[in-house]
């Protein structure tokens, strides 16, 4: 077989279904039900993005970040709709790396599997970042003490070593041993407490509305909105976790598209609403000023004239972001998984615990890379890389939706995205448009990236692809 029909081989969409569940040594177990799934997705998305990013964007786009938030869920929105319609053809674990193996080639599918790396493994150690510097203000609200910038940054940020990140990390990782269906339990009840902490916020902060401090509206004019779009694209990022559970799914085919669909309708409400309150009850001017990493918390307790409405938001975002934590390292397991099975990575990943049905040495080897990372490395750098790589992820699977219509048609869809062909055309030139607007470092380290990700390719995976034993 020639190089390139190696590289470009393609694993039949029907043998991906008929193994989808199946580990080494025990099979994954099917307990999420649509509103586990939804909740799911949820939790991996609305975290720092809302409490963090959103205090950063104002100054970017005045009131008009609102729009900026609405921007971004619509670009979201295509690729949502092209992972639901994947996703309902093809539900098993892998989210994109296997919707990519069955309609682009082996090649393209290891490129997006390794891309999916930036989007779960690093984008946690970024969001257990946050999770330290929330941690620290709520404890300065509760108990007037912060814990020491040595154990709560990185070296080169004044710290040494980040132990707050380090430990929600373990947290989440003891959890998920228990396994799928604890985890999807505990994942809800933190879903509840933030989406409700989150609608506290617009309550308190609606009584300080001033219609004044929406005008002007768009200071930066359209720039300034598109620059705070690609911004808190950040904070769409998760609402495809869903499809890393398809094999851990009651019913998948019908309620993954349906999950992925609901959850990003869920956050965008959440994010429209909370954007409008801040900016409502807040000069957009003195966003800058008081560009703490806590902002909600600060609005709130502006709005009150009071410090337990921040106390009370500062307590959501811990529970929030934890929530993230634990449902994106989920997601990165179980897309180990998938290629593991298929034998581009080592087959340790997919060994399934028998008695649990939980992939334990899997988990643990993910969680140490995650504790190394948001142990060591600033917070800036690791949602830099995190954006670029889930773009490049998000435009894989619009290609994919197009790819597989055309060349199997007659395949069983559960949900076909409307407007199509327009809706993932759109989706796919919209992933490149927000990745053109990331700064050239973001750019080389994602180019670093890939040619370490093809170095592992061509070292191992090419070689122990379980598609060599068949095609000569
Ligand atoms: N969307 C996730 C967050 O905002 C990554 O924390």
């Amino acid at each position: 077989m020639t190089l390139a029909r190696r590289l470009l081989r393609t694993k039949p969409t029907e043998r991906i279904v008929a193994e989808g569940g199946h580990g080494e040594g025990g099979d994954l177990k099917r307990t999420m039900s649509l509103w586990q799934l939804t909740l799911f997705s949820v939790g991996a998305t609305l975290g720092t993005g809302i409490f963090v990013i959103l205090g950063q964007a104002v100054p970017k786009a005045g009131p008009a970040v609102v729009l900026a938030f609405v921007l971004a869920a619509i670009t979201a929105l295509f690729s949502a709709l092209s992972y639901a319609e994947l996703a309902g053809t093809i539900p098993v674990s892998g989210s994109s790396y296997s919707y990519a193996y069955a309609t682009l080639g082996e090649l393209v599918a290891w490129v997006c599997g390794w891309c999916l790396m930036l989007e779960y493994a690093v984008s946690v150690a970024a969001v257990a970042v946050g999770w330290g510097e929330y941690l620290n203000s709520f404890l300065r609200s509760l108990f007037g003490f912060t814990l020491p910038d040595a154990i709560t940054r990185s070296p080169g940020h004044g710290g040494v070593v980040n132990v707050t990140a380090i430990v929600i990390v373990l947290l989440a990782t003891w959890l998920l041993l228990h396994g799928a269906s604890e985890s999807a339990k505990a994942n809800a009840f933190f879903v509840l407490i933030k989406i409700a902490v989150l609608l506290f916020f617009c309550v308190v902060t609606f009584t300080a509305f001033e219609s004044g401090n929406l005008v002007p509206f768009a200071p930066m004019g359209v720039a300034g909105i598109t620059a705070a779009a690609s911004q808190v694209f950040f904070s769409y990022i998760g609402f495809d976790a869903a499809s890393t559970a398809g094999e851990e799914a009651k019913n998948p085919k019908r309620d993954l598209p349906l999950a992925i669909i609901l959850s990003l309708v869920i956050v965008t409400v959440v994010y429209v609403l909370v954007a409008l309150a801040a900016v409502g009850a807040m000069p957009w001017t003195e966003f800058d000023r008081n560009n703490t990493e806590a902002s909600l918390s600060y609005i709130a307790d502006l709005a009150v004239g009071a410090t337990w409405p921040g106390l009370i938001v500062s307590f959501g975002a811990v529970i929030a972001i934890a929530s993230v934590v634990l449902t994106v390292i989920y997601g990165q397991t179980r897309i180990l998984f998938a290629m593991s099975r298929d034998g581009l990575i080592p087959r340790v990943f997919q060994k399934v615990n028998p008695r649990r049905q939980v992939p334990i040495a899997n988990t643990l080897i993910v969680a140490a890379f995650i504790c190394v990372l948001a142990g060591l490395v600033p917070l800036g750098h690791l949602a830099e890389a995190t954006s670029i790589g889930t773009l490049f992820a998000f435009a894989i699977v619009n290609v994919g939706v197009l790819v597989l219509r055309y060349r199997s048609p007659e395949l069983p869809r559960s949900f076909r995205t409307p407007l199509f062909p327009a809706t993932p055309v759109l989706g796919a030139i919209m992933c490149v448009v927000v990745m053109a607007g990331l700064a050239g470092v973001t750019w080389v380290a994602f180019g670093l990236w890939m040619l370490v990700g093809l170095a592992c390719y061509f070292l191992y995976g090419y070689r122990h692809s379980r598609l060599n034993a068949e095609v000569r």
